[in-house]
């Protein structure tokens, strides 16, 4: 018998449907609520709002679950590489070792730009922010690759063209920004030794690949290419629904990422370690701050709207961290700083109660500063590792026929009707 859920309202009841999902979460399906009622339900953020049905990420906030299209997390940071994890989200099964070996092609194809795009690095100031010009390069593909079908092969090699395009412009905007020779990519490098290489060859210094590194880099990025609706990938499921082309909603996640809040965490934990170590804050102190309700700080790399236990992924973070430490063999003393305040805050009651535990940003800067990365292509970096995840949910967004285009409610606050009042009556 299909389950329901009763509503009263002025002593009159409703029954509204219960949806539920293969792991057991459930949902009131309120779609015909204000049509039979006259109501709404107000949920600022979305934090009990279910937008979509969608197989691509589980996670479980309360137990520190995620998966990729079942597959858990710890299992694809150990065994898969960042292409592969990427075909798993889009396709939703792993690849044949023949499907892997067209990807890669394919990758290999489409990782040149077009070279008048260069053009675009030469125009922006110097200190422009690397997010900035990587969402609106990514808007400007439409005009260089405008064929877009519906033919299911030719968007695949679109997804690729993003994934494999993407890399090469942020490397790219990288060494522009230090006004040095641009790289280009290699046919002979995989997608993460390609990336290292554009980034930091030289020419008197060839840029010497190392495996430990390049394996860093494909955990985080597989740690970061998908985690169902945060606050980017609704972006892009919003801005899709309006029928918008891919590269336009893709540039609008990016955007979606950029702030504090959300991608650009990892940036600013680092800011946070920097202005302690700069400041000579104690722990103590920068503790007793995040807590001050007063006070607008909070501690960069705690909290998560989902998670209220450990982020899984922060524990593999950190673990590839020491791992890329002890490699370089350097000694950074953001990463002590990092350790104290995790160890304060994590047993300090106000953490505790709030359930506020490290996520992932809060060790993945570090092991970039680790990795050569500036801190102003931090979020880049996340937005690379972030790119599988939007294409994904963007597919299975305009494919669901339960999909419509996004148009919330409100509830309205303001003046009741008045009229208009010339100026020279306003005085
Ligand atoms: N430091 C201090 N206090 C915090 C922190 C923090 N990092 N995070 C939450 N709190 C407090 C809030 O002030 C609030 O206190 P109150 O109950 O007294 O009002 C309580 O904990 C609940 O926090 P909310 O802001 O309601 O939690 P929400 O789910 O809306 O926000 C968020 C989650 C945005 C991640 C928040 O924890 C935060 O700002 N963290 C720091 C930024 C960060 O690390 N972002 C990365 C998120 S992960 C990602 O996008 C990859």
């Amino acid at each position: 018998m299909q389950e329901t859920a009763k509503l009263i309202i002025d002593g009159k009841e409703y029954l509204l449907p219960v949806i539920e999902g293969t792991e057991g979460d459930k949902a009131i399906d309120i779609r015909s609520l204000r049509q039979n009622t006259g109501y709404i339900t107000f949920d600022p953020g979305f934090g009990n709002t279910g937008t979509c049905r969608s197989a691509i990420t589980y996670m479980d906030g309360e137990k520190g679950i995620l998966r990729y299209r079942g597959i858990p997390i710890e299992q694809l940071a150990e065994h898969s590489t960042f292409v592969e994890t990427a075909f798993l989200l889009i396709t939703g099964q792993l690849p044949t070792r023949e499907e892997l070996t067209r990807t890669s092609v394919h990758l290999n194809d489409f990782s040149p730009l077009h070279e008048n795009m260069k053009a675009f690095y030469q125009n922006y100031p110097p200190k422009a922010h690397p997010m900035g010009i990587l969402s609106a390069m990514v808007n400007a593909m439409r005009s260089y690759y405008p064929e877009l079908t519906d033919i299911e092969e030719e968007m695949n090699k679109t997804y690729l063209r993003l994934i494999s395009k993407i890399r090469t412009m942020a490397a790219m905007a990288y060494r522009i920004s230090l006004g040095e020779r641009v790289v280009y990519p290699r046919p002979d490098l995989c997608y993460c030794s390609n990336f290292l290489n554009m980034m930091f060859d030289k020419v008197v210094v060839p840029y010497k690949i190392d495996p430990d590194l390049v394996r860093a880099l494909n955990v985080f990025w597989i740690l970061h290419a998908d985690h169902e609706q945060n606050c980017s990938t609704t972006a892009v499921r919003v801005v899709g629904s309006g029928k918008v082309n891919i590269y336009a909603t893709i540039s609008a996640g990016i955007s979606a990422l950029w702030g504090p809040l959300h991608g650009g965490a990892n940036q600013a934990v680092v800011n946070m370690l920097e202005e302690i170590q700069k400041n000579g804050m104690t722990i103590e102190d920068c503790i007793a701050k995040a807590k001050d309700r007063e006070n607008p700080f909070k501690l960069m790399g705690f909290g998560h709207r989902v998670y209220k236990t450990y982020d899984p992924r922060a524990k593999i973070m950190k673990k590839m961290c020491d791992i890329v430490l002890s490699k370089i063999k350097r000694n950074d003393p953001l990463l002590n700083i990092a350790q104290k305040l995790e160890e304060v805050a994590l047993n300090d009651s106000f953490f505790v109660e709030k359930h506020l535990y490290p996520n992932v940003d809060f060790y993945s800067g570090i092991m970039m500063r680790a990795l050569g990365i500036p801190t102003n292509m931090f979020t880049v970096m996340f937005a690379i590792g972030r790119l599988p995840g939007w294409i994904a949910q963007w597919k299975e967004d305009v494919t669901d026929p339960e999909t419509k285009i996004a148009r919330p409610r409100q509830v309205y606050t303001g003046n009741f009707q008045r009229d208009y009042i010339p100026m020279k009556q306003r005085g």
